[in-house]
């Protein structure tokens, strides 16, 4: 069994290292890569879904900076990677300011070793499930001014939540100021057969996330209840605003992953 980090179990699969294997980086364990590889064998198009679900992160937060927003709250930030939120962000406009949320002490430890001594960027530990106590953190609270316009993203995480999630989303909503805004991805069903998305239960089950929950494209659009969805709308991730000379790789049977952008007037 291979040692971790002191405070990192690496006998418990972290959905947040799948994630980092899936898209090639080095910041996983055994359980981890083994995990990720029964996943391919259920949704085979789970490598070509994270590299979207990343370029809609790079083209959401480009939209919302170009929109005028400087504050980013990522929740859900995952383990650092290329074209970060807060690259993105600072090359659009050099005041932003960003905090990243996760509850994964990996990602938390990759974090914070990245953007030691960057004053615009903070890493904070917080549970999408308690969003009270992240709206409340001071850490938080101190970086961005909630008075002002944020850019909320929760990409990728939603679907890990299998209570209460609209509560949720409608509880950070609610302290957004006008001209914020929120961007979401959210996996669906796709074509798994009901066998698949049984095993696929079964394995998130055994992860640091304790669950998977696809929801139907009906049911993500009730998340953007009191925001204006920016065109093209709630689409499958690859159709949201794709840039020229963007990959579209060929349709590969597995899961579903939508995304869209919704603004607060
Ligand atoms: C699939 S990764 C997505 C990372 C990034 N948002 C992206 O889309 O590239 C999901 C991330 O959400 C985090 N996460 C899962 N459940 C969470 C929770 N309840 N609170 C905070 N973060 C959570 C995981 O630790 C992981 O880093």
């Amino acid at each position: 069994m291979e040692q971790g980090p002191p405070g990192i179990d690496v006998t418990v699969p972290s959905v947040a290292r799948i994630y980092d294997y899936l898209l090639g980086g080095k910041d996983n364990f055994a359980v981890d890569r083994a995990a990720a590889e029964k996943l391919l064998e259920l949704t085979p198009n789970a490598r070509e879904g994270v590299r979207a679900n990343r370029r809609f992160i790079r083209r959401a937060v480009t939209f919302m900076a170009r929109e005028g927003i400087r504050q980013f709250l990522d929740i859900g930030a995952g383990l650092p990677t290329q074209e970060n939120v807060h690259q993105v962000a600072l090359r659009e406009a050099p005041d932003s300011r960003v905090v990243y949320v996760d509850n994964d002490p990996t990602v938390l430890a990759h974090g914070r070793a990245l953007l030691d001594g960057d004053g615009q960027t903070i890493v904070v530990d917080g549970d999408l499930r308690e969003p009270e106590a992240i709206l409340a953190d001071p850490r938080i609270n101190e970086h961005i001014d909630f008075g002002k316009p944020v850019g909320l993203l929760m990409v990728a995480v939603l679907h890990f939540i299998p209570e209460n999630a609209e509560r949720i989303v409608a509880t950070l909503r609610d302290r957004l100021a006008p001209g914020s805004a929120m961007a979401l991805s959210h996996v669906s069903y796709g074509d798994l057969d009901e066998e698949k998305i049984r095993e696929g239960r079964e394995l998130y089950k055994a992860t640091s996330a304790g669950a998977v929950i696809p929801r139907t494209r009906a049911e993500l659009l009730r998340f953007f209840d009191g925001f204006d969805l920016v065109e093209p709308g709630l689409v499958v991730t690859e159709d949201w605003r794709p840039e020229p000379g963007e990959p579209r790789p060929p349709r590969i049977p597995g899961v579903d992953g939508y995304a869209g952008v919704g603004l607060l007037r």
